[in-house]
């Protein structure tokens, strides 16, 4: 398929608000990777810096969110595991905007213990599937992740984490392309409804 010239525009959601998080690590090297990989033009948008009120009634920063979320063609989220789930301040930030998600692909990077996430980015197929996204079948799976990197933010062993990278934002671009393409523009959309 071809594709016009222009980026997908990606957002990249990194999901952990920890203050001593692990995950400004993974999301620097999340980050290289996807602007290496090209072909899309990349918003990293950090969850840590957003004020999304727990009642879900707008305010705080949810319009800003909204607007990086509604510009997007695709997302990457970025997730750790707490007790074989994915963290609680993600399920607010998706659930403060809801048409802005649909048919768009999300697809996942995931980093935690024996399991590096897998279950998060499990539970968070079925939340995306209700808001009429689609999540892409390849992911990064980072286990152990702490064992991975080394001071520096460097993997030791990068080709395994690389090539699946490859391989996500590859389908990623193609579904990105594809629904964008399917998605009528949002005037359209209006008359329609
Ligand atoms: C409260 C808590 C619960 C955790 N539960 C799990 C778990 O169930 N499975 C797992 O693989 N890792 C688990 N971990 C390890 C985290 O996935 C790992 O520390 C990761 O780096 C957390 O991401 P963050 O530092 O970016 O917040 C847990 C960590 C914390 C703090």
């Amino acid at each position: 398929m071809s594709h016009p010239t222009a980026d997908l525009r990606v957002v990249l959601v990194v999901a952990s608000v920890r203050p001593d998080r692990f995950g400004s690590t993974v999301a620097a090297w999340a980050t290289a990777r996807i602007v290496a990989h090209g072909g899309t033009c990349l918003d990293v948008v950090d969850l840590m810096e957003l004020d999304l009120p727990a009642g879900l009634d707008g305010g705080g920063d949810t319009e800003r969110w909204r607007s990086r979320v509604d510009a997007a063609d695709a997302f990457v989220v970025l997730t750790p595991e707490y007790n074989h789930g994915y963290p609680g301040y993600l399920k607010t930030a998706i659930d403060s905007v809801v048409d802005e998600w649909q048919a768009k692909p999300v697809a996942f990077v995931s980093y935690g213990g024996g399991a590096g996430g897998a279950r998060s980015v499990e539970q968070l197929r079925q939340v995306f599937a209700e808001l009429d996204a689609v999540t892409v079948r390849e992911s990064v799976t980072l286990v152990r992740v702490w064992d991975m990197f080394d001071d520096g933010g460097c993997l030791g062993s990068p080709a395994g984490p690389d090539r699946a990278m490859r391989a996500m934002l590859d389908r990623l671009i193609w579904w990105g392309w594809t629904l964008r393409a399917a998605r009528p523009p949002a005037a359209l959309a209006e008359v329609a409804s």
